[in-house]
């Protein structure tokens, strides 16, 4: 695992991120929340207050409305509320020309030219801080300080003959909006922490199980870095995203564990064929030095000796050298060629290589895209296997059939054939069946893995099986065929052995 700060780990940031989603959730529902009781608890308190200011001003008489009438019909409204306290109403009406009804009469200072028995305040020598803004509140809903705690005021107008006859201040303690919102934010304060404290908790055992394959997965990466390719994650987990990136980890691994033992495979066996022509050249020249008196026959058989080792050496370096090139995908240019002709050239320099039956059967008319040369050395490598698979007088027949586009080229012989376990096999690279390999002669195995790199790099494909005779067959199909009606078609042709 690569190491770094703990909280730039995958635990950490899913379990912070939580946190801060929850905070931010939390923060939005405890705003709405807070506001949302605020605004309930004081409609409340409005609703009151204007329930009771209406009962108030309907008990102001009509007639007669001197200051006398009005301050006793308002002070007969005021003996019937409690004093103002945490649960009643603080209550002050001005009569206009009268003076101040209040239940409150400490408000405004000492009484002056009343009796006590009144409570009528009037005109206070130093008016108090609370007194003037109750004095000076404005008609309708307004909230102040008072005391030391917030007032919800409200202030109507009592008319009378299209006359305002007095003002009557209707006052309730607000505290219980700010009691009510610090519930609010108790409870939100409590749960709060405890749902956040669980839920970074929770964040990091889960993201702990989510990123527990991503570890074992990086700990088996580091392993086969290392140089162990038999490791494997293979995880148990259930079918999530994490586990289908183990299995294709996996598979991956599977693919690489093969490839490197190929390769590997390739190596040894190239350096294997490559080593048989050098130690037979080696073991010619220490002969060679050995003798006492070298005669000319003597270095004449070593000079054909080693020339044979020689050029069996090329042909398998540049064997290789082909393989390769097709490993990197630049192995054919292909072009234009017509079928006819290409195969019958091709057919009638084969029969001169060996004393076979060559036959050719009737060869569709058109033209196919390939790399001449290349598709030329595919059937050269075919039919000198039937060669070497057929003794003298064996049949060897190449059968060309087209459809859909597309061209069959097939190389049949009447030889042993290849057994039928073995017929996938023949294609990969040094590759030889036993029987090959019993008889201690032949190439390398690599013509049917340079045929099935040519026969890929064109788009087609290749198989093995059996021929009528009993012997191999080894076919290709191409694509990129045009046929063409009118080029008349070519008689089979038969070349006997010669
Ligand atoms: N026509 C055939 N009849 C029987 N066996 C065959 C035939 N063609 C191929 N094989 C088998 O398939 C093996 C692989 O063939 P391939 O052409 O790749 O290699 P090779 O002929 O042994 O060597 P190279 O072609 O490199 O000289 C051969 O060794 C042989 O055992
Ligand atoms: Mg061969």
């Amino acid at each position: 695992m690569p190491e770094g700060p703990w909280w730039r780990g995958l635990r950490a940031r899913l379990a912070l991120s939580t946190a801060v989603i929850l905070v931010a959730a939390l923060g939005t529902a405890f705003a709405a929340t807070y506001r949302g009781t605020g605004t309930q608890v004081r409609n409340q308190i409005d609703g009151d207050l204007r329930q009771d200011s209406a009962a108030f001003v309907s008990r102001i008489p009509f007639y007669p409305t001197t200051p006398a009438a009005l301050t006793h019909a308002a002070q007969s409204y005021l003996d019937q509320q409690t004093s103002f306290g945490a649960t009643a109403r603080l209550y002050v009406v001005r009569i206009v020309g009268g003076g101040i009804v209040t239940n409150q009469p400490g408000l405004a200072g000492p009484a002056s030219g009343t009796t006590p028995a009144d409570r009528l305040v009037a005109g206070p020598p130093r008016e108090s801080d609370e007194s003037q803004a109750l004095r000076t509140a404005k008609p309708g809903f307004s909230t102040l300080t008072f005391g030391e705690e917030p007032l919800r005021l409200v202030v109507v107008p009592v008319v009378r003959d299209n006359r305002t006859v007095a003002t009557i201040a209707i006052g309730e303690s607000a505290a219980s909006v700010a009691r009510a919102q610090s519930g609010v934010a108790r409870t939100f304060a409590i749960a709060g922490t405890l749902t956040l404290l669980a839920a970074i908790a929770l964040g990091f055992v889960l993201a702990s199980r989510i990123s527990r394959p991503l570890r074992r997965m990086a700990g088996t990466a580091a392993r086969v870095t290392a140089g162990d390719l038999s490791q494997r994650i293979a995880s148990t987990a259930p079918h999530d995203e994490v586990r289908v990136l183990a299995d294709a980890f996996d598979r991956m691994l599977d693919r690489l564990e093969d490839a490197f033992a190929r390769q590997r495979g390739f190596v040894a066996d190239a350096s294997h064929e490559l080593r048989t022509p050098l130690t037979v050249i080696r073991g010619q020249l220490e002969v060679l030095a050995r003798q006492p008196a070298v005669t000319r026959e003597d270095v004449g058989h070593v000079n054909d000796v080693v020339r044979t080792e020689v050029l069996r050496m090329e042909r398998l370096v540049e064997d290789l050298l082909l393989l390769a090139r097709a490993d990197e995908g630049e192995l054919v240019r292909p072009a234009a060629l017509d079928l006819q002709t290409f195969v019958t050239e091709l057919f009638d320099a084969l029969t001169l290589t060996a004393d076979r039956a060559f036959e050719l059967g009737e060869v569709p008319a058109g033209t196919l895209v390939a790399d001449e040369d290349r598709i030329a050395q595919v059937v050269r490598n075919l039919a000198r296997n039937a060669v070497e698979h057929t003794g003298p007088g064996g049949l060897v027949r190449i059968a060309v059939a087209a459809r859909d586009g597309r061209v069959e080229i097939a190389l049949e012989d009447d030889g042993p054939g290849i057994p039928a376990a073995q017929r996938d096999r023949v294609f990969d690279r040094f590759h030889r069946t036993d029987t090959a390999r019993a008889r201690g002669q032949g190439g390398a195995g690599l013509g049917l893995a340079i045929a099935r790199a040519i026969v890929a790099a064109h788009g087609g494909t290749i198989s093995a099986g059996a021929s009528p005779e009993g012997g191999a067959r080894v076919a290709f199909e191409l694509p990129g065929f045009r046929p063409s009606a009118s080029a008349p078609r070519p008689k089979p042709r038969r070349a006997a052995a010669s």
